[in-house]
């Protein structure tokens, strides 16, 4: 993974063969439809050949020679084979499409696939965009690469070989001078496009850049006049421009040039054969239908020559497109079953960290050395500053994450002999920042468990308290929770999350609050469903609200990865430590909030996830 850069893809003149090489791999489970295609394709390039040849006799052999019936005889095969030709063309571009679709479908499956099966670690270093390039734009760009890059080749190639046999077949010193020409034309054709692409992507990117920059100037006029930064920004958007004006003069400049270069090495080309048959003609080796024959062969092959380096250039960018989808396959998930790995039905037991070091990063541990023992049906609070570890350790408990050394028992075995399957099947986890899917409000509590009833899925809502609020929803249960939940607010996602918990009846139960996004009220209806939630199972709560914590078997405080009190509510007040100080700080916040009326209505839950 890590050498693919996030940044998107420079434009690159180098090829990569291997890659080339895996792409046709994806096309080989469809090798009768590509056989398909090349028949259809060679018969359409030979007619479209023939079809000038057959020009040729008609001008030769019909009207020249005035033989009225010759000609009706050669426009009659002309016509039927005109036929033919559109029924090969039928052929060839409805088998390219269904190709690309099969490619691309292929290709996002295997991704859709993989994605799942990857760890929080990998999701945690790659932007969400750019996983989502690689599923859109990258399998279209390789499904394109290989229909209808495939198609414009072949059809080239076909072309130039087909019309090479016929215009052999009228004279060859001719047809050397075309095959002569032929080369330098690629030569320059392939020159100028890579060239020109490489300005315009420039010119794209810059813009990119602008449209960028002018987005957070709008957005941050306030600030940027505020701190007086009108005439640094200036600067900056100036640069930005004329890096732009200087990538689109280059386009246009090397545009300009190539089209009269093509013109000039095609006219010298059409001029000499002109010129050579004229001779050819005194001396009886060639014909006037031949000429007409001659020229049409070489305008045919200009355009496919032409065609070829653009497509010669897009693959190059759908190379580089499957490089990174083909990153994204490889990418080998940090977590994941060991061989051997069992399923015993249930994974009841003492939870238990021994000597656990832990980091996302490995120049920044975040657990060093952790201990700590969770008995059976315990409930244990965790507590402590913003970033000390508490997400983190739950989330080792999950398995989201492994520890870097040392060992996690559950039920006293390393917890790497269980299959993944057998843990999260039955870890219920309330997240941080929870996330539901699009669907229904039942849809997205149904999650937990998929065979519940609706009778169980208002049953959990009641235990988890969010039966109430989905009530006063327009459609209630039915309710259309937008994209990522996005129509509701944090508190509510949470309770739906809690819901879903609660339904999937867990062994072991976490939650990770974000009680600061829940009024009162709702707090007290998460409380009455977290608590029914703890009875009879292995419990870590994670709160920013104590009240919430108060009734734990055992709280932590968790202070830089390291626990640094223990005990119950009432032992660590008599402690009068961390704990002492932030519960009587919050105490104290609470009274002053019940005394003022602003501050308590905008503590409701309203904030935007
Ligand atoms: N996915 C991640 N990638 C890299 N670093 C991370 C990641 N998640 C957390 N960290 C870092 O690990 C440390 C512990 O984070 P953690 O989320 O466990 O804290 P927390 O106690 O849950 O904080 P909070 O109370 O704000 O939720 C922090 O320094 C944080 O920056
Ligand atoms: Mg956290």
């Amino acid at each position: 993974m890590s050498d693919i850069s996030f940044e998107e893809e420079e434009f690159t003149t180098q090829f990569n063969g291997r890659t080339l090489l895996r792409i046709v791999q994806q096309v080989k489970p469809y090798w009768k439809w590509v056989a398909g295609f090349l028949l259809g394709m060679a018969v359409v390039s030979t007619l479209d050949s023939y079809f000038t040849y057959l020009g040729k006799q008609i001008i030769d052999e019909g009207i020249l020679a005035r033989d009225r019936e010759r000609l009706i005889e050669i426009v009659t095969v002309y016509g039927s084979l005109i036929v033919m030709q559109a029924l090969g063309v039928f052929v060839f571009i409805y088998m390219t499409g269904v190709l690309g679709q099969r490619v691309q479908y292929d290709l996002r499956k295997k991704m859709f696939n993989h994605l799942q099966a990857l760890s929080f670690s990998y999701f945690d270093r790659t932007p969400v965009g750019w996983i989502m390039s690689r599923v859109t734009s990258d399998s279209e760009r390789v499904s394109e690469l290989v229909t209808w890059g495939m198609l414009d080749v072949t059809w080239a190639v076909f072309n130039i070989a087909t019309a090479a046999v016929f215009m052999l077949s009228i004279n060859w010193q001719l047809t050397l001078i075309v095959f002569l020409v032929i080369p330098v034309l690629v030569i320059v054709a392939i020159w100028f496009k890579t060239r020109i692409l490489v300005q315009y992507r420039k010119v794209r990117k810059v813009n990119s850049k602008i449209t960028g920059a002018y987005n957070e100037n709008i957005s941050g006029v306030r600030v940027s006049k505020a701190l007086c930064r009108e005439e640094k920004n200036l600067e900056e958007f100036g640069l930005l421009s004329g890096e732009m004006y200087r990538a689109g003069f280059k386009a246009a400049w090397l545009s300009a040039l190539f089209f009269p270069m093509v013109q000039l090495i095609s006219s010298v080309a059409v001029g000499s054969i002109i010129v050579y048959s004229g001779l050819q003609v005194e001396l009886g080796l060639l014909t006037i239908g031949g000429i007409q024959a001659f020229v049409t062969y070489v305008t045919f092959m200009l355009w496919p020559i032409n065609e070829m380096a653009r497509v010669y250039a897009e693959m190059q960018r759908a190379v580089a497109s499957a490089e990174r989808i083909f990153s994204l396959i490889d990418a080998v998930p940090d977590v994941a079953d060991e061989p051997g790995a069992i399923d015993p039905g249930t994974i009841k037991g003492d939870i238990e960290f021994d000597h656990v070091d832990f980091y996302y990063e490995p120049d920044e541990p975040v657990l060093q050395d952790f201990n700590l023992t969770v008995k059976r049906g315990e409930t244990i609070a965790l507590v402590g500053p913003t970033g000390g570890g508490k997400s983190t350790i739950v989330n080792l408990v999950c398995r989201f994450y492994e520890p870097k050394a040392g060992v996690l028992r559950i039920g006293g075995r390393d917890y790497r002999e269980y299959s993944l399957h057998a843990i999260q099947s039955r870890v219920g986890v309330v997240l941080q920042t929870p996330h539901l899917f699009s669907g229904t409000i039942r849809e997205n509590i149904r999650y937990g468990r998929l065979d519940a009833t609706d009778a169980e899925v208002e049953a959990a809502a009641k235990v988890a308290g969010a039966h109430e609020f989905i009530l006063k929803l327009e459609k209630g249960y039915d309710e259309d929770v937008g994209e990522g939940g996005g129509l509701l607010s944090v508190g509510e996602k949470q309770l739906i999350s809690l819901a879903r918990a609660v339904l999937a009846d867990p062994e072991v139960f976490i939650m990770d609050e974000a009680t600061s996004s829940v009024d009162t009220l709702t707090e007290a209806l998460v409380q009455r469903g977290m608590e029914a939630m703890m009875q009879d199972r292995t419990s870590f709560i994670i709160a920013h609200r104590l009240s919430t914590i108060k009734r734990a078997d055992r709280i932590l405080v968790i202070e830089n990865g390291r626990i640094t009190e223990m005990g119950t509510h009432a032992e660590l007040l008599r402690a009068r430590g961390h704990y002492y100080r932030l519960y009587t700080r919050q105490f104290r916040d609470e009274r002053a909030r019940a005394y003022d009326p602003f501050r308590a209505t905008t503590g409701a839950a309203s904030a935007a996830p």
